[in-house]
C-alpha cells in the first residue's frame, strides 16, 4: 500500500513554527509523503526529520533562493526522488507555495533588493513551482474526488490591498493572486484544482511572537481572537485539497474573529 501514498510538496517552512510546517505535519498525518523545500538544506531537513521521527515519510530539499531556475531545479529533484520506503518516485498530488517575503517599508525606503526579494518569493518562484506542479499533475489519473492535483498559494491582506508600508510586499502578493486565478481558469478544465488563500491577520509564529514581545501574552500570543493559528490554516488547506470537483473554491479568506477588516 505504501507505493500509493501521494506526495505533498511545500515551499517555505522557515523555522518550522508557521503555516508551511503546520501544513506539512497535517498532510503527513493524513497519509501524504511530504517534500519540504526551504532556503537552506538544514531547514528543510530539520522539518523532514521531525516528520520522519513521528511516523511520517518526508524528505528535505534545500534551495539557495526562490529564483525561477532554482525552483525548476529543486522540483526536478523532487520528481525524480526515490522514496526510501519504495525506492521509487511517487505522484505529487498536492503542492503549496507558502514562501513570501516580509519586507514592510514605506515606499521611499524600499530598496531594489527588497523589491527583488518580494518578486522572487511571490512571483518568479511560484511561476516555476506552478509549471512543475501542473506538468506533474497532468501525468496523474483522476483521484476519487475527480481531480489530478491541488495547487495552493498563501496570500495576505496585501494580496488585495496596498498600504503605506506594503508597496513591495503588495506588488508581489497581487502578482501571486493573479497567477493563481489565471491558473485556476486555465487548468480547471484539466481537473487541476488551484486555490489561493488571503490570510487577513497576523499568524502566530516564532517570528511574530518575537515581534509582539512587548505586548501582554493575553492580548496576542494567548488570544485566539487576535491572531491566526497556523494549525488552523493548515486545516483549511487540507479541506481545499479534499474538495470534490463539483464544488471547488478558488479563493478563501481567513482572519481571526476580532480582526478589523
Ligand atoms: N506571519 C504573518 O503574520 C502573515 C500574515 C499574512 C500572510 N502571511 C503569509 O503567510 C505565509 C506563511 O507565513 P508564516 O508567517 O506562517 O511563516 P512560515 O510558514 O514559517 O514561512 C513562510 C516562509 O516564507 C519564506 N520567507 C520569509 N521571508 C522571506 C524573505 N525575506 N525572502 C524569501 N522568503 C522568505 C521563508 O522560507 P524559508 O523556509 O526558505 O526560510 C518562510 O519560511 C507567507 O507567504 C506570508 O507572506 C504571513
Amino acid at each position: 500500500m505504501a507505493a500509493a501514498r501521494p506526495i505533498f510538496v511545500v515551499a517555505g517552512v522557515g523555522a518550522g513554527s508557521g503555516t508551511g510546517a503546520s501544513t506539512a505535519r497535517l498532510f503527513s498525518k493524513n497519509g501524504y509523503r511530504v517534500a519540504v523545500i526551504a532556503r537552506g538544506a538544514d531547514r528543510a531537513k530539520k522539518l523532514a526529520d521531525e516528520i520522519n521521527s513521528s511516523g511520517g515519510e518526508a524528505a528535505g530539499f534545500g534551495t539557495s533562493d526562490y529564483a525561477y531556475k532554482s525552483i525548476l531545479s529543486v522540483m526536478d529533484e523532487i520528481k525524480s526522488f526515490k522514496w526510501p520506503s519504495t525506492q521509487q518516485p511517487a505522484q505529487i498530488r498536492a503542492a503549496l507555495w507558502n514562501a513570501g517575503n516580509s519586507v514592510f517599508n514605506q515606499f521611499l525606503d524600499v530598496s531594489e533588493d527588497d523589491l527583488n526579494l518580494s518578486l522572487q518569493s511571490n512571483v518568479q518562484g511560484p511561476f516555476a513551482f506552478s509549471r512543475q506542479a501542473v506538468l506533474s499533475f497532468r501525468d496523474n489519473e483522476l483521484d476519487e474526488r475527480g481531480k489530478r492535483g491541488t495547487l495552493l498559494f498563501t496570500g495576505a491582506t496585501a494580496s488585495t490591498r496596498g498600504n503605506t508600508w506594503t508597496s513591495a510586499v503588495a506588488a508581489g502578493k497581487f502578482g501571486l493572486r493573479s497567477l493563481s486565478q489565471s491558473l485556476a481558469k486555465e487548468f480547471g478544465k484539466e481537473n487541476i484544482h488551484v486555490a489561493h488563500t488571503i490570510i487577513d491577520g497576523i499568524i502566530l509564529t516564532e517570528r511574530t511572537i518575537a515581534r509582539h514581545s512587548n505586548m501582554p501574552k493575553a492580548q496576542f500570543e494567548e488570544n485566539a481572537d487576535a491572531r491566526l493559528n497556523p494549525d488552523s490554516i493548515a486545516e483549511a488547506y487540507f479541506y481545499l485539497a479534499n474538495q470534490d470537483r463539483s464544488a471547488w473554491t478558488w479563493e478563501l479568506d481567513l482572519r481571526p474573529a476580532h480582526e478589523k477588516w
